[in-house]
């Protein structure tokens, strides 16, 4: 298992070019699937959950080029339909290829998804809208049998504005017969993105970063070239970093509109900000103080995947906050760690209460899931002392070389494998 060896109480400052967004990058590259032509990629995230994507396109039998951070892919050949059940539990992602092979072939095998380290994660929504839109699915020996003669568009209003929902619906309207309009879509600017790359492509979609998205079906794609956004996330994890530790910080290549919530929640903590054309620069004060309470929602609310790394910052926050998560029922894992190392936090169902303390101490701890680990990652930096933070493999999913960002920005982390 590998593991992370932090050397804390450096302050993490300088400038640092964000990378492009994973969950933007992911379910594009599902729908280069559509463009059964070359797309280009630029801007991508080198990171493993993209790897992992790639590694699923040429399963099917896609050509894929990926030089420096742009990806050719040629999507004009494939031969499986099949995601197996291994894919789709190491990378729940991987469930929008439904959607793009459906869009495409009519036809599409998923394997089950299983749960995941934050909550059960079940599909109905995905499933359900599915079948309003023509598609029969079959269960069998745990495997999802999905087929279509003919994908109709249909008024959908989903009971829950779900992200991946929402991609897989685009995916499947984008060439189906007829208007498909989703009602209480997800409006993340991930959503936004998808769209625009399938706009591209020659998709007629209105209405993305709204509640309501509106998509005419077109007989044919073709192929595009695109640059990946900011990943929203990535720039959080790194101004809650600084934030903890004392270092100011110049954030390039970010939209101010996409990270508002979580500069919001910053400023709550006192810290300045001063945003000129792509460059975001923050000043944490002298004392972080708290005293507020933060909700997780979807999108334009706080952002459940910010929730860990924030939470990491309050644990040096004077005063008390609390946060509920009321998107994913098991996210709270990583409080116990921060607990380990000195935090005072009490997490009772999907409420935790995070009481600020003086300083937190090296521990070994240890990484369940993505976010998570990046939240112990950013408490070991802010903290006296050594820790070992193992899970280093989940982090990477969504981090490219965490590390040695870290370390360029004067942190003391290494990764051990
Ligand atoms: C995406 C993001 C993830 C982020 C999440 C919420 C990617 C690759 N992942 O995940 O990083 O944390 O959005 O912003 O983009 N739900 C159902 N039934 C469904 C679908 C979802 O009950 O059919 C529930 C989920 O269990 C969860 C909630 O809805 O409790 C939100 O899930 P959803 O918005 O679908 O998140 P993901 O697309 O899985």
């Amino acid at each position: 298992m590998g593991y992370y060896l932090v050397e804390g109480g450096k302050p993490i400052g300088g400038e640092f070019s964000v990378r492009g967004s994973k969950n933007a990058a992911l379910p594009i590259l599902a729908a280069t699937l559509l463009a059964e032509d070359e797309v280009v990629l630029e801007n991508c995230p080198l990171i493993r959950d993209f790897y992992l994507t790639l590694d699923i396109l040429r399963t099917l039998g896609c050509k894929v080029e990926l030089t420096g951070r742009t990806a050719v892919i040629d999507t004009r050949v494939i031969h499986d339909v099949e995601i197996r059940e291994e894919t789709v539990q190491k990378m729940r992602s991987s469930i929008l290829f439904l959607g793009a092979l459906l869009g495409r072939e009519k036809r599409a095998i998923l394997g089950h998804p299983g749960g995941c380290a934050i909550g059960k994660r079940p599909i109905d929504i995905h499933l359900s809208s599915f079948e309003k839109m023509g598609v029969e699915i079959q269960e069998e020996d745990g495997l999802f049998y999905c087929s279509a003669p003919h994908i109709l568009g249909y008024h959908i209003y989903l009971n829950y504005p779900s992200v991946g929902a929402t991609e897989n619906i685009l995916l499947l309207a984008a060439k189906a017969e007829g208007v498909t309009v989703i009602h209480n879509a997800a409006r993340e600017p991930e959503i936004v993105a998808l769209v625009r790359f399938l706009r591209a492509c020659g998709a007629e979609i209105y209405g993305e970063g709204t509640p309501s998205i509106m998509i005419e079906g077109v007989k044919k794609l073709h192929g595009a070239y695109f640059s990946i956004p900011f990943d929203r996330i990535e720039a959080g994890t790194f101004l809650c970093a600084s934030a903890m530790t004392g270092g100011e910080l110049s954030l390039l290549g970010v939209e101010k509109n996409d990270i508002e919530t979580t500069v919001g929640a910053l400023e709550k903590t006192g810290c300045k900000f001063r945003f000129t054309s792509d460059c975001l620069w923050m000043k944490p004060p002298k004392e972080l103080k708290s005293d507020f309470s933060l909700v997780t929602g979807p999108f334009p609310g706080f952002p459940t995947d910010m929730q860990p790394l924030v939470m990491s910052l309050l644990t040096l926050a004077k005063g008390t906050c609390m946060i509920s998560e009321t998107v994913f029922e098991a996210r709270f894992r990583h409080a116990e760690e921060l607990c380990r190392m000195g935090a005072d936090i009490v997490v009772e169902d999907r409420i935790a209460r995070i009481k600020g303390c003086a300083g937190l101490h090296g521990a070994e701890v240890f990484g369940h899931d993505l976010r998570g680990g990046a939240a112990l990652l950013i408490a070991a930096l802010a903290a006296e002392g050594k820790s070992v933070i193992y899970g280093s493999q989940y982090v990477e999913r969504g981090y490219e070389k965490i590390e040695d960002a870290f370390s360029l920005l004067g942190g003391n982390v290494r990764l051990m494998e």
